[in-house]
């Protein structure tokens, strides 16, 4: 149909006859002359229509916004002070001699280039991917698949693919599952990971394994949680968890050279779970924020104050202080807002002190607090925190979580109010996770990654005598505040793997009901074995600037898991759930 892409035609094709396909992007009228920009996939170029070809230019008036057209025409260089410097084909035009109308368009229910909702956006999903943002995402996100799928076969890694009707994959969401019609009451779910599957590829010897995978999960939704998303998931045998994460930052270094050309740091600096928690407040700390919580219990534990007090004394509670650089001219109502903000993460208030004047002593400090606080725990801050003139700190103080949470919040949106966010790729693993994590309201121990983490630190014995002792071998790759992936190497003894399902509360009965197949293979010569998942839209997302991962993937759902495009969920006939042996129960309305 066409000699050549719209944005191909550029100086060299200067005088040539060329045919062309596209859409209509833009449509000028101009003093008798039609002027259309024409769209493909490669961008625009400019066709005229000169009124002498009378036929061409009758035809051409009945153009509008998104009909789609072939041309064909002769290429010439635009008159001078005409170019468009912003576009590849902005030197030339092509003057029409034909033009086809290979289909017309309604007027579209949103411009190209305006700004409409989300649900207008996804409703008419292949209408927004017409824009050139979203499209050159889309091809940014296969330009990174093309290059981790590069790496990992250059490695020796194959390619397989896991079952999507399936049975329970613990990974700590709700299920998605599918009614069997062949056996009535009995449901598949999809997969939350292809987790047990790749681990008995491994016991099946095929060493090492990757898939770009599909995974579900129901769970609350946010900027960065579909519930279909795609992992990068990987497994391989005989490596220790030192050459595994050597391996995965190599994909993770070649994937980022290759799509934007960025040389990201070899080695990847290395945290403990414990130091990313203490100095930043979160497992995925953002270190692109130089700001930094800074303990100060021991301080404050003698102190009248019982706020603080009471938390620094409490083996459970935690003090910290984060400094503001040129905080102290911070306003009244703006610490107010601050203070609203860290009550959404469970804090019960945001004491702080202005550093006026350091030298002055207490002269110098302005705060509500700083009457409780003794002449030494006022130095001690100062001192710990490094603060200087002009600037403020924050205090929080409660239990360690809330602690954690409040501030470590505070301390990304300080960064991002502040403008201190670098700009800058700054990867990260974190390490040393905890084995398991005490749920309070379940009043059970539960797996911090997945129950089949390895433990660290500690044999069968002691794992039991003291489950919130044992670390394990978990990694998470964090970019810039993102978890983009995580993993660990695995248990591949079915004593030890038995022994944690036990802890977890998980009854034999249930453990054999649940992961049987797993704890057979694990008897038949498993091999020592690891891998890591990573979340491809997370990671797109990041590469190409995105604020959220809908904006990576061509169909996604909204916030309520729904899509506005095809309307799914829908209800279905009657008949389908007889096939199913299904009754459906709704909730009485409210
Ligand atoms: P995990 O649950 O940490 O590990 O998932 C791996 C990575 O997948 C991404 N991710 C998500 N992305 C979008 N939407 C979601 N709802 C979502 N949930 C997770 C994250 C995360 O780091 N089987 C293990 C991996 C392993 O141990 O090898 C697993 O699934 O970027
Ligand atoms: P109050 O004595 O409750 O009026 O609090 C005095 C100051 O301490 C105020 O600035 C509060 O915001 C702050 N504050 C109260 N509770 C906490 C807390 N748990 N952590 C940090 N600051 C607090």
């Amino acid at each position: 149909m066409r000699t050549h892409f719209c944005g191909q035609v550029d100086e060299h094709s200067a005088g040539k006859a060329v045919t062309v396909a596209g859409w209509v992007h833009r449509r000028r009228d101009h003093g008798g002359v039609i002027f259309a920009d024409l769209r493909d996939r490669t961008g625009l170029v400019q066709v005229v229509f000169d009124p002498e070809a009378k036929a061409v230019f009758e035809a051409a008036e009945t153009l509008r916004h998104e009909f789609v057209v072939r041309v064909a025409g002769l290429v010439r260089e635009r008159p001078a002070g005409t170019a468009n410097a912003n576009l590849a084909s902005g030197r030339v035009e092509i003057l029409a001699r034909e033009l086809e109308i290979l289909n017309r368009s309604e007027p579209l229910p949103f411009q190209l280039d305006e700004h409409v909702s989300e649900e207008v956006r996804l409703r008419y999903r292949y209408l927004d991917l017409r824009r050139e943002a979203m499209a050159k995402r889309i091809r940014l996100r296969h330009e990174a698949t093309r290059a981790l799928r590069a790496y990992l076969d250059g490695q020796g890694f194959v390619d397989i693919e896991t079952p999507m009707l399936t049975k329970a994959t613990p990974e700590g969401a709700r299920d998605y599952l599918v009614p069997s019609r062949t056996h009535p009451g009995k449901f598949f779910a999809l997969p939350q990971s292809p987790q047990i599957f790749k681990q008995l590829l491994m016991v099946a010897g095929f060493e090492r394994y990757y898939q770009v995978a599909r995974c579900f999960r129901d769970e609350d939704l946010r900027a960065d949680r579909q519930p279909d998303f795609t992992q990068l998931d990987i497994e391989t045998s005989f490596l220790s968890q030192d050459e595994i994460m050597g391996l995965m930052e190599g994909l993770i270094r070649h994937l980022f050279k290759e799509v934007l050309d960025v040389d990201l740091p070899n080695p990847f600096l290395r945290m403990t779970y414990a130091e990313a928690m203490r100095r930043y407040g979160s497992d995925k700390p953002d270190l692109r924020v130089p700001l930094e919580l800074v303990d100060v219990a021991d301080l404050v534990a003698g102190c009248d104050f019982k706020v603080f007090a009471a938390p620094a004394k409490d083996p459970k509670g935690r003090v910290a202080a984060l400094r503001v650089p040129g905080g102290a001219s911070m306003p009244r109502s703006q610490i107010d807002e601050y203070t609203a903000f860290v009550a959404r993460h469970g804090a019960r208030g945001l004491a702080y002190v202005k550093v006026n004047e350091r030298a002055k002593g207490r002269e110098g400090l302005q705060s509500p607090i700083i009457k409780f606080l003794s002449d030494a725990a006022v130095a001690g801050i100062l001192e710990r925190t490094g603060a200087v003139d002009g600037d403020l700190v924050f205090f929080g103080a409660d239990s360690a979580k809330v602690v954690g949470d409040a501030l470590g919040a505070l301390r990304l949106k300080l960064g991002a109010d502040l403008e201190l966010v670098a700009h800058a790729w700054r990867p990260l693993w974190v390490v040393d996770f905890p084995m398991f994590e005490w749920d309070e309201e379940a009043k059970r121990w539960m797996a911090m990654h997945h129950p089949f983490t390895s433990p660290a630190n500690l044999d069968p014995d002691s794992l039991r005598s003291a489950p919130g002792d044992a670390l394990a071998k978990a990694y998470d790759m964090v970019l810039n505040g993102s978890e983009i992936g995580g993993g660990s190497v695995r248990i591949h003894s079915q004593a030890l793997q038995s022994t944690v399902f036990d802890l977890l509360g998980i009854q034999p009965e249930e453990a054999r009901r649940k992961f049987g197949f797993l704890l057979d293979a694990l008897k038949y010569g498993a091999p020592p074995h690891g891998g890591i998942a990573f979340g491809i839209d997370r990671l797109v997302m990041l590469m190409s600037g995105a604020d959220s991962i809908r904006d990576v993937i061509a169909f996604p759902k909204t916030q309520t898991a729904a899509c506005p495009l095809t309307d799914a969920p829908t209800e279905v006939s009657e008949q389908q759930l007889r096939d199913l042996h299904i009754r459906v129960r709704l909730p009485p309305p409210t």
